[in-house]
């Protein structure tokens, strides 16, 4: 197989890491934060740890609060259910996923919060004079999609975060695409809260994932159980990360996660040369096959993307090109609309959706060569 959906899930994963985890899983296999024994302190200093790699790779400032959540779906919710009240207004964009899209929709339809979608512009980007156009006294919080799981475009959180800065409204980032493919400033861009997901470029399993919050943001629990710590307490815990994070975490999974974040952070601006190169080869290929059916999406200029290809072939649905792909050439990609209904709205694709091709850091000249071959016969 050739695997080209790494946006959805990275493939292969760096197998050394996920063997050093189960070695040290089996070998302390206690619960972290549950009990005083050693084992149990030993697997809480275990995953501490993995908390202060994500923080430092994704540039926190010091003393902010990193909470594992399943994934970035479930560390959304909790951002935007923790953070959102009745009476709040929010401002975000149409490239967002329906992990921020659903909870807000919710909160809409239960709470009457009002959102406002930042439309994106031709070149697939959001353009941070235009949110500041919509912000209003209201305003409790900007949420943006740091790079589209659509069109692979990167957007300008600094400039957006110097403008929340300066009207004191914490700035959301659904860093889920970019986390681990390019580098993240939080506290530099002015980023107050960070949902991440570890089965993506970070290269860790499924079921990891959480959210990173600055000091001078609180978040009110939108799950309870128990912590651990003060058991008396009828109610959640204030203090962090018991505050958010109810139940026995994926242990695990996090050392999973803090294995392959090691081998990321090590090899990451290695990876982003090779995916660049690569995305230009892919893009050049397709826009070559001479058939004038192909028609790729945000990939005119390929600066601030990540290595992310959509487009379609006119006449054939695009689920019908991924069937062929996948049973003529072996070559596995994701259609249809990505989880982000109003990208596609936007591109006229709302249909049957586009064909997504992402590369990974394992992805190969051969594979991409073999994808411009395939595409160019389906469009002939
Ligand atoms: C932009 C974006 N946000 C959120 C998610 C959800 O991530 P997870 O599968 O970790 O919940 C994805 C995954 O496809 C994504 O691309």
């Amino acid at each position: 197989m050739i695997y080209l959906d790494n946006a959805a899930t990275s493939y292969p994963k760096p197998a050394d890491c996920l063997r050093r985890a189960l070695e040290r899983y089996l070998a302390c296999g206690a619960s972290p934060g549950r009990g005083g024994y050693d084992r149990a302190v030993e697997a809480e200093a275990m995953v501490q740890a993995v908390r202060d790699s994500v923080a430092r790779l994704l540039g926190a400032p010091k003393g902010a609060r990193v909470c594992f959540a399943s994934n970035a779906t479930d560390a959304l919710n909790t951002l935007i259910l923790g953070l959102l009240g009745p009476g709040d207004h929010v401002v975000t964009t149409r490239l967002e996923h329906n992990s921020v899209l659903r909870p807000l929709n919710h909160l809409q339809a239960s709470l009457g919060i009002k959102v406002d979608q930042v439309p994106f512009d031709p070149a697939g980007f959001v353009d941070p004079g235009r949110i500041e156009a919509f912000l209003t006294p209201q305003t409790r919080a900007v949420i943006i999609n740091h790079a589209s799981n659509v069109l692979g475009t990167i957007q300008p959180v600094p400039a957006i975060g110097a403008i929340c800065k300066k009207r004191g409204i914490p700035l959301i980032v659904d860093a889920s695409q970019s986390a681990g493919c390019i580098p993240i400033y939080m506290e530099a861009w002015g980023v107050s809260g960070l949902a991440f997901t570890g089965h993506k470029s970070l290269l860790g399993p499924t079921g990891t994932g959480g959210l990173i919050l600055n000091p001078d943001l609180d978040l009110a629990p939108s799950r309870f159980g128990g912590s651990g710590v003060d058991s008396i307490n009828p109610f959640q815990p204030d203090e962090y990360p018991f505050r958010l994070e109810a139940g026995t975490i994926n242990f695990l999974g996090i050392l999973g996660l803090g294995e392959s974040l090691a081998f990321v952070a090590k090899h990451m601006a290695a990876f982003g040369e090779r995916e660049r190169h690569l995305t230009r080869r892919l893009v050049q290929g397709l826009n070559a096959i001479p058939s004038g059916k192909l028609r790729l999406f945000a990939c005119e200029r390929l600066e601030n993307h990540l290595p992310v290809v959509t487009c379609v072939v006119d006449g054939i649905a695009s689920t019908d090109v991924g069937a062929i792909l996948d049973g003529d050439f072996e070559i596995a990609v994701r259609t249809g609309l990505h989880c982000a209904p109003l990208v596609h709205q936007d591109l006229g694709t709302g249909g049957a959706g586009a064909v997504r091709f992402s590369l990974g850091p394992f992805t190969t000249t051969a594979d991409i060569d073999a994808a411009i071959d395939a595409m160019a016969l389906i469009a002939r």
